[in-house]
Formats: C-alpha cells, structure tokens, sequence
C-alpha cells in the first residue's frame, strides 16, 4: 500500500481580520517554521488517527469533500503532525486541509489547492474569508480581498513576535457573534470595518517599503478598532501591553480573537527577543519569526 505525505505551513494575519469577511481586504503572511505534516496511507476503509472525536469527524468531512473535488475514490489510513496550536489564530485547520490536500493528489496545483481548501474550511469555520488557505497554499504574504485571486506582496524583512494566550475560542463563534452585532448596529459596524480595510490598504505600501513605525502604528489602530467589534479579551490586552512595555512598535490580537494570539512588531533581531523575554512568563507559547 503507497504511503503519501503532504505539508502546509500556518499563517498570521498583520492586518484585516474580520472586516475581510465582509469583502474589506486584509494581510496575511506565513508561518514558515510552524507546519502540519498530513501522512496518507491507501487503505482498504478509511482511518483517521485521531483522539478527539470531534476533530476525527472534521479531519473525514474534509477528507470526503477533498476525495469528491478532485475524483478520487482511494479510502485512507491519515496520520497528521503538527506544530500549529489548535483554535489560536494561526490557521491551524487551513493548513490541515492544504497539507491534506498535497498528501492526496501529489503535483496539485498552488491554484486548485486554495479552492478546494476553502471548501474544506466550511467544515470549520462556516463562513470563511480564505484569507487563512490562500496564505497557506500560496505560503506568501498576501493582500488579500474575498473572492478574489490574492495579491502578493513583496515584504521587506520583518521581525515580528507572537504570543499566545493559551485560550481557545472558535473562530466559527466569534464571526457568528461579529454578525450578530453588526446586523443590530449596522452602520457603525459598517464604519469600523471600513478603517480597518483602509488600515490594510495604506499598511501594504509601508510593509513593501519596510517603513516599521507605520506598521506599528496602524497595527495598535487596528487594535483600537478590533476592540471596538468586541473581539479583544483581558488577556490579549495585557499581552500587548506588555509587548508594548518591552518595546514593540505596534501590537494587535491576530485571527478571530477572544483569545489565542497576539502579533507584535519589532525593531530588530534583539528587540523581538526582549519581547519575546518580556512575554514568555505571561503566555502560553512565544516565538519570534522573521517574514
Ligand atoms: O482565527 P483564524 O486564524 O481562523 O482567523 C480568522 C480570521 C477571520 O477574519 C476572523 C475570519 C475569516 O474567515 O477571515
């Protein structure tokens, strides 16, 4: 029996969450270092070599929804390895899904991966943008609008640090919640989505640029607006005042929030690594990455 095995890397949006579910654009940009490995087995049924019944059920649907997009009738025996923390902003499920992808039809296209990926992402997430597939597929910072082919774009390099909670909430829940508010407050929720997609569009020149102080700036504005929506938590505020006390430039929560992750920006090397000192004690996980 073949054994076949795909990868996917997870990702971190610097700009955007949210409002990109309602076509305002947004950026993402990989996380090389942090990936998935999916390990693909034929078999005679299909298998999936999970504990939680829960992510067994997701990790078959995904596989039912891959098999039928791309005609394949092979059942599977499916191993994943993973480095991505699940439900913490980092795209966890998209990468899952690309990685399952390239373990079941090797020389997939990047193209066909995204699409179907984002099908698969339904299973999760209901609703989503595809901002989270497309940066993993492409594994590219991108600008990205929904239902359009993302833009990539050329970032200077860029320290920038992470530090997760460790609480874990539905994206699935928080975009549910994001709704609700805005169908009562409509234009005023219409208002702050519309900054934040502003926010994208003049943070990409800076990021091609490599102009670090903007990028903070308008990553702490963004904030400010995400806060507005509701979708911070006492913890994700403290951790980005910490970051901010040890010298970030600029921090915001990243992915759904409520929880899981906060994304800082650094001046170099040394600061993300005083950052990253400053944070370790009060989150769950930290890590400084260059983009
Ligand atoms: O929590 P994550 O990593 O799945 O990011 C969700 C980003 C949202 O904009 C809140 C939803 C979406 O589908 O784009």
């Amino acid at each position: 029996m073949e054994t076949r095995q795909g990868d996917a890397c997870g990702k971190v949006i610097l700009f955007g969450e949210h409002s990109v579910v309602y076509g305002y654009p947004a950026i993402a940009v990989p996380l090389k270092n942090l990936r998935i490995t999916v390990i693909a087995e034929e078999s005679d049924k299909d298998l999936i070599e999970e504990e939680s019944p829960e992510k067994k059920e997701k990790v078959q649907q995904s596989l039912n929804t891959a098999r039928q997009m791309l005609g394949i009738s092979q059942k599977f025996r499916i191993k994943l390895i993973s480095k991505i923390p699940i439900g913490a902003g980092l795209g966890s499920s998209a990468a899952l899904n690309v990685a399952l992808l390239r373990a079941l039809k090797q020389g997939i296209t990047v193209e066909k991966t995204a699409e179907v990926a984002y099908e698969m992402e339904k299973i999760y997430h209901g609703t989503p943008s595809g901002i989270d597939t497309a940066v993993s597929a492409y594994e590219k910072p991108i600008f990205f609008i929904k239902g359009q082919k993302p833009e990539f774009i050329a970032v200077k390099p860029l320290n920038i640090v992470i530090a997760n909670t460790g609480d874990r909430v539905p994206t699935k829940k928080v975009v549910a919640e994001v709704r609700e508010k805005r169908e009562k407050e409509p234009e005023k929720y219409d208002r702050i989505m519309a900054k934040m997609g502003e926010i994208s569009e003049n943070a990409r020149k800076h990021l091609e640029k490599g102009n670090i102080n903007e990028i903070g700036l308008l990553m702490s504005q963004n904030q400010k607006l995400l806060e507005q929506i509701g979708v911070s938590s006492p913890e994700l505020d403290n951790l980005i005042s910490i970051a901010l006390e040890n010298g970030a430039l600029g921090a915001k929560l990243s992915g759904a929030g409520k929880g899981g992750c906060i994304v800082a920006i650094a001046k170099d090397r040394e600061s993300a690594e005083r950052i990253k000192e400053g944070l370790k004690k009060h989150a769950k996980e930290t890590s400084a990455e260059i983009i």
